[in-house]
């Protein structure tokens, strides 16, 4: 199967998971990414079920109300019973990297009023260790280069995400995000909480702390179940 076809298999997986688990009347949480847009489009044809949608990005509320799906602003929903989305890496433990797309922070935002964090991927981003793909760290424009300097004296290598005409890349939140090579995250929980404290920061996108509960990966013999229960 091709990456694609996988990330459509899951993205059907995390549909049914939600049509057999999820109330009718719920409002669900909603991921960015190509992987997030397979169980928008597999969960459009039972929108009626559910009261609607809330989202993580400007991209994903484009797709939710294309398919006719109400999105509502956090602020107005008390409850999150269920969050889906996709990830860049995700370990043993749950914990992840995620923001190639650049939502990382309003994810990070949904994904912590959810009880239920289920991440979707395909085989590939499945990782022993985090920091094979680059971290995303959103930061507050003025601080890019303090925030580089203390991504370099760790280890890292930070380099500023762009546009294809070179212009910095910019965030949902008016913001911009260094990419960060060169790391072996061996307690990604601890260098959340380090990360999240330099001042300017505004996300990094280690999801360690709230990870997934669980993980419908797609494979060559199909979707597996990964339960990380035991870690939370
Ligand atoms: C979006 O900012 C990211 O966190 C995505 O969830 C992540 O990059 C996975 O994206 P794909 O599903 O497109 O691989």
């Amino acid at each position: 199967m091709t990456q694609d076809e996988l990330k459509r298999l899951v993205g059907q997986a995390a549909a049914d998971y939600v049509l057999s688990n999820v109330a009718d009347g719920a409002v669900i949480g909603v991921g960015t990414g190509s992987t997030a847009n397979c169980f928008i489009d597999a969960l459009a044809p039972h929108k009626r079920r559910y009261r609607g949608a809330v989202s993580s990005s400007v991209a994903t509320t484009a797709r939710l109300e294309q398919h006719g799906i109400k999105v509502f602003d956090l602020n107005e929903i008390e409850s999150l019973p269920v969050y889906v989305d996709g990830a860049d890496e995700i370990d043993p433990t749950g914990a992840m990297i995620k923001g190639g797309g650049g939502a990382l922070t309003r994810e990070k935002i949904v994904a912590s009023v959810a009880e239920i964090f289920v991440c979707i991927a395909d085989a590939s981003k499945r990782v022993p260790v985090l920091g094979g793909f680059p971290l995303p760290v959103e930061v507050v424009p003025m601080a890019r280069t303090a925030i580089g300097r203390r991504l370099t004296a760790v280890g890292g290598v930070p380099v500023l995400r762009v546009t294809n005409d070179g212009a910095p890349y910019i965030t949902d939140n008016g913001n911009e995000i260094l990419d960060v090579k060169n790391l072996r995250i061996d307690d990604p929980r601890a260098f959340e909480v380090a990360v999240n404290a330099w001042p300017g920061v505004v996300t990094v996108g280690l999801f360690a702390s709230r990870g997934a509960d669980f993980c419908l990966l797609g494979t060559e013999s199909g979707v597996e179940t990964i339960d990380y229960g035991a870690h939370r």
